[in-house]
């Protein structure tokens, strides 16, 4: 089966990397893909805002699956117009990815069906709002309602700093839309986990778990990011933590979205905060997460086609998902300046020696290939330097050994990523 993947990330290079070991794999299409993805993948140009080429492109090319990464084209509707087109596409509705576009309407579901979360109020009034936040107190935490690039989110210290999250938000325009309506909330404390499930909208199976280091510096210190590194599986995650998630949060959730009228197909990535009376929803995602995919695509032992495929198309039923018994750990090596300017344009170079150490797995972000061949940086998070290993502190070791290989001047990682799960 021909694939088309969409997106340009390490996410969608993992994806690949793992759709290409299914022996029902046919060729791989990614759009726009990145320079790692062009050695599994063709990478084409097509119009992220034009499903007509979209559907066009599949019935040219024979793509019976269309695996779709970023957030974006799915909280626009783009699964809804290939599926309108007949084309089986991993990913929910439009409207059920409002689980990640709105952060009130997850609260609303929340609320409707029972899933344990910070008490909250949604505002898009800014007096009213500010005389919220004077009424709960700080710490408290001020999140615009849409998509806002993982900025949207500000946890508060004092009442003040709150105050003004909430009017940047509502009257300044600071995230435009996505912030025309707030949700403040409830501070939560507690080590935080990534879960991830499949569903074909009726059925729904346990994908795997991860932890994600979002801040840029060490320590857990500086402005957040997209995420610089992961490891799997979270060693938080019993098995009776994850049988309470799935019980609690995830199958209500999946369960109540069939109910409503708008089941949700695809990957859903639960983030929650471990506090001493449970696991409490953060935020729902409605793709996977970036670099969460990474460690997870490392450690799958399972058909990642077959299951996509079924996921797409309704016949969820009955599979499972296989994980390694070993840990994956994975450094994002960023573009000296990231998260706020960098250049692009740098040459990185040994990314074949890496490579080439045992148990390591190198994929690529922001990269591409000059005419030359060579590998240069076209992003802000460049690289994801994979490890496996028996434990997180081996894979560790491996992980930070490839990063050393790496000759490329011009980028940066963190030094303590898994600190959490070796310390
Ligand atoms: P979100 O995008 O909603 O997951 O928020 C981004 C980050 O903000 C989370 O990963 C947490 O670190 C933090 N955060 C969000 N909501 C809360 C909360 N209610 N209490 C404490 N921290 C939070
Ligand atoms: N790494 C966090 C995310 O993908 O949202």
């Amino acid at each position: 089966m021909n694939i088309l993947v969409i997106g340009s990330g390490g996410r969608e290079h993992a994806i690949i990397w793992a759709l290409k070991k299914s022996a029902k794999c046919g060729k791989i299409f990614a759009s726009p893909g990145n320079g790692g993805t062009g050695d599994l993948a063709e990478n084409v140009l097509i119009p992220i805002n034009n499903p007509e080429e979209i559907v066009a492109f599949c019935a040219e090319n024979e793509v019976g699956l269309v695996v779709i990464g970023p957030e974006a084209p799915l909280v626009n509707g783009l699964v809804d117009q290939l599926v309108k087109a007949n084309i089986p596409t991993f990913g929910p509705s439009e409207k059920a990815a409002r689980l990640e576009g709105s952060k009130e309407f997850t609260k609303q579901i929340c609320d409707k069906y029972n899933l344990p979360t910070a008490a909250y109020e949604a505002f898009t009034n800014a007096d009213k709002a500010c005389a919220y936040i004077d009424k709960m107190g700080a710490p408290i935490v001020v999140k615009a309602d849409g998509l806002a690039a993982g900025k949207g989110v500000v946890v508060a210290q004092t009442t003040d700093e709150a105050k003004e999250a909430a009017r940047d938000m509502l009257l300044n325009n600071k995230f435009g839309d996505a912030g025309s309506s707030i949700v403040v909330e409830e501070c939560m404390f507690g080590e935080e986990i990534s879960v991830f499930a499949l569903s074909d909208g009726k059925d729904v199976i346990y994908f795997g778990s991860a932890q994600d280091h979002k801040a840029v510096g060490e320590g857990d210190t500086g402005p957040n990011t997209g995420g610089m590194g992961t490891y799997s599986p979270a060693p938080i995650m019993t098995d009776s933590l994850q049988k309470q998630i799935m019980e609690e949060t995830i199958i209500p959730a999946i369960k109540g979205m069939k109910g409503d009228g708008t089941p949700y197909t695809g990957v859903l990535f639960a983030g929650f905060m471990v506090t001493d009376k449970g696991p409490r929803l953060l935020e729902f995602n409605v793709r996977f997460g970036d670099p969460e995919t990474q460690v997870l695509m490392a450690r799958l032992d399972s058909d990642l086609l077959d299951l996509l495929y079924t996921a797409a198309t309704g016949n969820l039923a009955g599979k499972e998902v296989r994980m390694k018994d070993e840990a994956a750990l994975c450094v994002v090596m960023a573009a000296n300046g990231y998260p706020n300017d960098y250049e692009k344009g740098s040459q990185i170079n040994s990314l074949k020696d890496a490579e080439g150490l045992e148990d390591v797995i190198i994929f690529h972000a922001g990269t591409r290939k000059d005419k030359q061949g060579n590998i240069v940086a076209n992003g802000g998070r460049v690289l994801g330097v994979t490890a496996l290993g028996q434990s997180v502190k081996q894979a560790q070791t491996t992980a930070y050994k490839a990063v050393e290989t790496i000759d490329w001047p011009e980028g940066f990682c963190r030094k303590d990523i898994g600190w959490r799960a070796v310390s």
